[in-house]
């Protein structure tokens, strides 16, 4: 890592933040005596665990932040006594935990498991100019999170403590050190509270420079923040089998702004420490196009950034619509104090489209399309009116997920915005043109797919793996250590490149340090081991954590990568230019570490905040995701030879039973919220792989859906790349409902590597083309897109 990107996050990182509320007493003047608090003050969490970390050499906690920026800390006493009780509680949980556990399936649901916060009374009788309590979470892969207290709700000792501080003193901060919502209702009252999110290592000095005004919240909430009880409750959740998306497309805002909820913090909301106010938008249309444009005022003393949002009501037919549902955004520049910016935004009505199942196809029912803009999603207004006088298909496709086996609930009463006498313009149906897809692909297998033998061809479609050592993440591959795991080596002689993945999205996932010998690479630290090791059984961390004989002299290669803001906090910024950048980092740091696929970035939905992976995935949003998921793959791509995976594709959207959960959705949920994302990253920046996710859609799993993979992302989103599935390690089985996918019904789908690999996935592989089970034509097409994806590889 260059010193100069671990500078660059921490420039960037303020952005991705923002105020949920604010009494006007920061930014401060100068360093002060402040007296800290919170179990994140000095455990600062840096991003969440699992494949979604990423290992930093140096990390400032907010307490050693403030301290190197001049605060003094008045609560050393309390910071100390609240580390220790919480390590002891989690010792004590973990010993308990552990010996619970049944199978190896028990332990890797332990993997992730937040360790509950203790309840605890240190007092708080401490003296400060300012006072700033730092509320942390953490979660991760293989694990959701619960609605209980020291959670999603807070413990009794937090919401005591922080209650007590902001009435005590005047200048007082709630610093949320979350990677999702926790439920604010019982801290209602505090007058500062920062959602400053996970930012990974140099989190002390960013909040540091926030304090001083040195840098600027300027987020706003990608996702909505809600008591917990509002939420909505009409689907289900955390299922171990069959998990029915009831609620249909409302999700998120979709569903508090049509029911007519108002959530504490609703989506799209955030302040700064400036204020702003919004001109009258005005609206043209030319075409399907539609232009905003809109003047934005700073009308408070510090200079800032807005993000405007253009939102859509779309008229109800035969189809319900949610009250209204985001179609443009904007972040300005630095405006400063007095100054003003116009902005202009733009969307094509096409993409306003819903998915009609009875007609399979994509349409824009005729009335009145309500044009809002605003700052949130709770604050906007009417621009405009688009009248479109009759019905039109913009694409005409074919079902084909499947049946989830219910109709999709709808609220009985619906909101719909008031256009307020807003300028109303006509839209002219002709400038519609229908378009189909066209599903015959054109597969073409290539002399090196035909020049193999049988065997050879199924090495390429499964990912390398090693007959002497048992491959786990973090030593699976053989040329980079700590990468998730390699495409075949075995081929390097016929012309295969080897082809290294890494994950993210925070960063690259990379050991820390590693030595070479005659036998190959090793890791120094076991960094992925020691990172979750603990939850293991006793004696396999023994075993797997034991340090390594290093020969004396043996020289010992480093590799620091940069951790980035986790992807909930980067799409808080809603600036592109902003998660382009992070892109870059990424892409910087493949090439100098020789990493060829990174395994990023992740856009699933923010279906359900209890989901352990939300800090992984941008928004409850659709475009957001899709937008921000874009941006990501421009950046990493932008070093050549280096090609992104975005991924978990599709309906991945809870940890519980995460190997065979089945995600029961209709047809249009699937299309109008959870690949629409998808589709929009794919058509903006090519993304080289794709990753299927471990769950089932409709009863069949990702990996070998053929309607996910061939129908619809490479017919109708015009997908050129390799799809490959997630990590699919056989023995963390439980004998479910469900079982794992076939090496051959994964390739007989399109799927073109089963990932990581190993030697009985190669065996199903070769028996299923050997019993017909997938046909010698159906590898060749898999191996000659493997073998054009390495091929471009940089050499
Ligand atoms: C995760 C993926 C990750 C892969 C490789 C899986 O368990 O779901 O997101 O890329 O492991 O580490």
């Amino acid at each position: 890592m260059k010193n100069s990107n671990a500078e660059t996050v921490r420039k960037l990182a303020a952005e991705c933040t923002l105020f949920l509320k604010k009494d006007g007493s920061f930014p401060l003047d100068g360093p002060c005596s402040v007296a800290l608090f919170g179990n994140g003050a000095r455990q600062t969490v840096r991003g969440g665990t699992g494949s979604g970390d990423v290992y930093s050499k140096k990390v400032v906690s907010i307490d050693e932040g403030l301290r190197a920026a001049g605060f003094a800390v008045t609560t050393d006493y309390w910071l100390r006594r609240c580390a220790l009780i919480r390590e002891n509680a989690r010792r004590e949980w973990v010993a308990r935990a552990k010996k619970q556990a049944k199978g190896i399936s028990g332990y890797a649901g332990l993997m992730s498991m937040a360790v509950p916060e203790p309840e605890y009374d240190l007092g708080t009788d401490y003296p400060g100019d300012i006072c700033i309590y730092v509320l942390s979470r953490q979660s991760g892969e293989g694990c959701d999170r619960k609605a209980e207290r020291g959670d999603i709700l807070l413990s009794e000792t937090e919401v005591r403590d922080i209650n007590a501080l902001n009435a005590r003193f005047e200048r007082f901060m709630l610093v949320l050190n979350t990677g999702g919502p926790v439920d604010l209702s019982e801290v209602a009252d505090a007058g500062n509270i920062l959602q400053f999110s996970q930012l990974g290592p140099l989190s002390g000095d960013i909040l540091a420079d926030i304090l001083l005004g040195k840098s600027i919240p300027s987020g706003k909430l990608a996702t909505t923040w809600a008591a917990w009880g509002e939420y909505c409750s009409e689907g289900d959740f955390g299922d171990p089998e069959d998990t029915r998306y009831l609620e249909g497309i409302y999700v998120g805002y979709r569903y508090f702004d049509t029911v007519g909820k108002k959530p504490m913090f609703p989506f799209g909301y955030g302040l700064t420490y400036t204020d702003f106010s919004l001109g009258r938008p005005s609206v043209r249309v030319t075409g399907t196009e539609a232009a905003v444009s809109i003047t934005v005022k700073n009308t408070g003393k510090y200079p800032g950034r807005e993000v405007v949002q253009v939102y859509v009501s779309a008229p109800e037919g035969r189809l319900d619509q949610p009250c209204q549902a985001l179609a443009a955004f904007a972040k300005t520049g630095v405006i400063e104090a007095g100054g003003s910016e116009r902005v202009s935004l733009s969307f094509d009505m096409r993409d306003l489209a819903s998915y009609d199942e009875d007609t399979a196809s994509y349409i824009l029912e005729a009335g009145d399309y309500i044009v809002l803009a605003g700052d949130s999603s709770a604050d906007t207004k009417a621009a405009a009116v688009l009248e479109l006088p009759e019905t039109v298909t913009v694409l005409k496709a074919k079902n084909v997920l499947g049946n989830c086996g219910f109709r999709d609930w709808a609220p009985d009463v619906r909101l719909r915005p008031d256009p307020e006498g807003a300028k109303r313009i006509a839209v002219d149906p002709a400038a519609f043109t229908m378009e189909t897809v066209c599903y015959e692909l054109d597969e073409e297998t290539g002399a090196f797919a035909e020049s193999l033998s049988d065997e050879e061809l199924c090495y390429v479609c499964i990912g390398d793996f090693s007959d002497k050592q048992f491959s786990i993440i973090g030593e699976a591959s053989k040329t980079v250590a700590g990468a998730a795991g390699d495409f075949t080596t075995r081929l390097t002689g016929k012309g295969f490149p080897a082809v290294v993945t890494a994950d993210g999205p925070a960063g690259l996932r990379l050991e820390r340090e590693y030595y070479r010998d005659g036998k190959g690479l090793h890791n120094v630290n076991n960094d992925a081991i020691t990172a979750f090791g603990e939850m293991l059984p006793d004696i396999l961390f023994r075993i797997l954590s034991r340090p390594k004989k290093i020969k004396p002299g043996t020289k010992i290669y480093e590799q620091n990568c940069t951790m980035l803001p986790a992807a909930s906090a980067a799409a808080q910024s809603f600036d592109v230019s902003l998660a382009e950048r992070l892109g870059r980092i990424a892409g910087e740091e493949m090439k100098e570490y020789g990493v060829d696929v990174w395994l990023a970035p992740a856009l699933n939905i923010h279906r359900d905040i209890r989901c352990g992976r939300n800090f992984e995935y941008y928004s409850e949003d659709p475009l957001v995701s899709g937008k921000m998921a874009a941006a990501v793959v421009r950046g990493a791509q932008s070093a050549e030879g280096r090609r992104a995976t975005i991924k978990h594709y599709a309906a991945n959207n809870q940890e519980t039973n995460r190997y065979s959960s089945n995600s029961l959705v209709s047809e249009r949920a699937m299309r109008d919220i959870y690949l629409k994302g998808f589709g929009i990253c794919v058509r903006e920046s090519a993304p080289g792989a794709v990753m299927t996710s471990y769950n089932l859609l409709n009863g069949t799993h990702t990996a070998s859906h053929s309607g996910l993979i061939r129908d619809i992302l490479r017919c109708e989103f015009g997908f050129r790349g390799i799809v490959m599935t997630d990590w699919i390690v056989r023995m963390a089985m439980s004998g479910g409902k469900y079982e794992l996918p076939l090496a051959w019904e994964v390739a007989a789908a399109g799927g073109d590597v089963l990932m990581p690999g190993s030697r009985r996935d190669y065996r199903t592989l070769l028996k299923g083309l050997r019993s017909g089970k997938v046909s010698r034509r159906q590898l060749e097409i898999n191996a000659t897109r493997m073998y054009s994806f390495a091929k471009r590889k940089k050499q």
